[in-house]
């Protein structure tokens, strides 16, 4: 069976894909090739990180890989936090830090509309190829649902009247950037 390096750390992640591929791949993550250093993500753009994440791992590690990286995008911010989406509120990378700095930075704005957008970088024997995935929304003024992570408390996709953490991960994977990029990936290795 073909064999895929998903760059996370996160094995939840991977144990994710492995169920939506459904046995057509195995996917390994950074620990089970060995990879337990901050792999660095200083580029401009999520698809620059992302790129630059999946290169570190073919370029050191010379496996076929992918890695993702998503931010939100804030019209009235000016497009922030984007690509500091994790480490918005501080180092520590706290969610709720992150989420008081958008409330507070938004106040009373009326404009409210923002996206998540995730890029998927593949390189398969050197070849890269990226897909993307957008949801649209707006920034509630206030938390609402406890599900998922990050965001989700202050994100409302358009057309929905549940926030993300008001959704069952199925749900929210069905409408959501990271479900529509991952979709995009599937059909292309099940194409190969
Ligand atoms: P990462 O690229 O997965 O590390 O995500 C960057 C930042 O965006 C982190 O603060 C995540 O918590 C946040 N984030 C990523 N995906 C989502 C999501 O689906 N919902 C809410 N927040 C997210």
């Amino acid at each position: 069976m073909n064999q895929l390096v998903f760059a996370t750390a996160n094995k939840n992640k991977v144990l994710e894909i492995q169920k939506i591929m459904d046995g057509h791949y195995k996917f390994l993550s950074l620990m089970d090739i060995g990879c337990l250093e901050e792999i660095p993500e200083t580029q401009q753009t999520i698809k620059g990180n992302a790129l630059q994440k999946a290169r570190y791992v073919y370029e050191n590690y010379g496996k076929n890989c992918f890695s993702e990286d998503t931010g939100l995008i804030i019209d009235a911010l000016n497009g922030a936090p984007g690509v500091y989406s994790a480490r918005y509120g501080g180092p520590e990378k706290d969610a709720n830090a992150n989420i008081d700095k958008v409330l507070r930075e938004l106040g009373a704005t009326e404009n409210r509309n923002a996206h998540f957008k995730t890029v998927i970088a593949l390189i398969l024997d050197g070849k890269e190829y990226t897909f993307e995935g957008i949801v649209n929304g707006t920034i509630l003024k206030n938390r609402r649902g406890s599900f998922g992570f990050g965001y989700d408390p202050v994100f409302l996709p358009l057309g929905k009247f549940k926030s993300f953490a008001e959704m069952s991960s199925e749900d929210k994977n069905k409408i959501s950037h990271r479900g529509i990029a991952t979709d995009k990936l599937k059909s292309f290795l099940l194409n190969l």
